[in-house]
């Protein structure tokens, strides 16, 4: 099976879009650290009792080290108009995710201090409870702390499917 098989069987599993958020732990004692954000589709519920949920992080990727270390995460669900949000912040080597979070309407998270992002159809705050190293990519699972529906959010989701962008019809 070549790499490509594998990729064209997968992008035929429709997914929905998340954004994975934390804050880096700060520099100094009086500072705060950088948000940074990722967006993923290898997201899923994994237990209700305890409630746990699952993202599969690229080895090596900012996120993956940000969460090696920073054990408070949270996710929000993408709505079917956030697909901008997904492409910014799917970018490739980015340093910095600063100016892309001064530029995007979020709260802080109560318990993680995560930015969650206004407009998502549901938003969920997180703690590490296990990371399993898996091929080149690592599962978080995370123990689920807080739970939301915002508000004023979105009622369709953004999806993802044979590599595109997708709304439900
Ligand atoms: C639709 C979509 C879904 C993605 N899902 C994941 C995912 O589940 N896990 C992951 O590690 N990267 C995923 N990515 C890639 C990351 O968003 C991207 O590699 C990252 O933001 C770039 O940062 P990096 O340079 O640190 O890898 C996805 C990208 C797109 C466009």
């Amino acid at each position: 099976m070549s790499n490509d098989e594998f990729r064209a069987a997968l992008a035929r599993l429709a997914a929905g879009v998340v954004l994975v958020t934390a804050q880096e732990p700060p520099l100094d004692e009086d500072g705060r650290g950088e948000d940074a954000g990722m967006t993923a589709t290898a997201f899923m519920s994994v237990s209700l009792d305890p409630p746990l949920v699952m993202v599969s992080l690229r080895n090596g990727s900012r996120m993956d080290d940000l969460l090696d270390e920073q054990p408070l995460w949270a996710v929000s669900v993408l709505a079917e108009d956030q697909r901008h949000i997904a492409g910014r912040f799917s970018m490739k080597g980015r340093i910095s995710d600063r100016l892309l979070f001064e530029e995007l309407d979020c709260a802080r998270g109560p318990i993680t201090s995560a930015p969650l992002v206004d407009g998502a159809l549901a938003t969920l705050e997180c703690r590490t409870e296990q990371r399993v190293v898996a091929g080149d990519h690592t599962l978080v699972i995370g123990r689920v702390l807080g739970a939301k529906l915002p508000s004023g959010g979105g009622t369709a989701p953004l999806m993802y499917f044979r590599g595109q962008y997708r709304h439900l019809k």
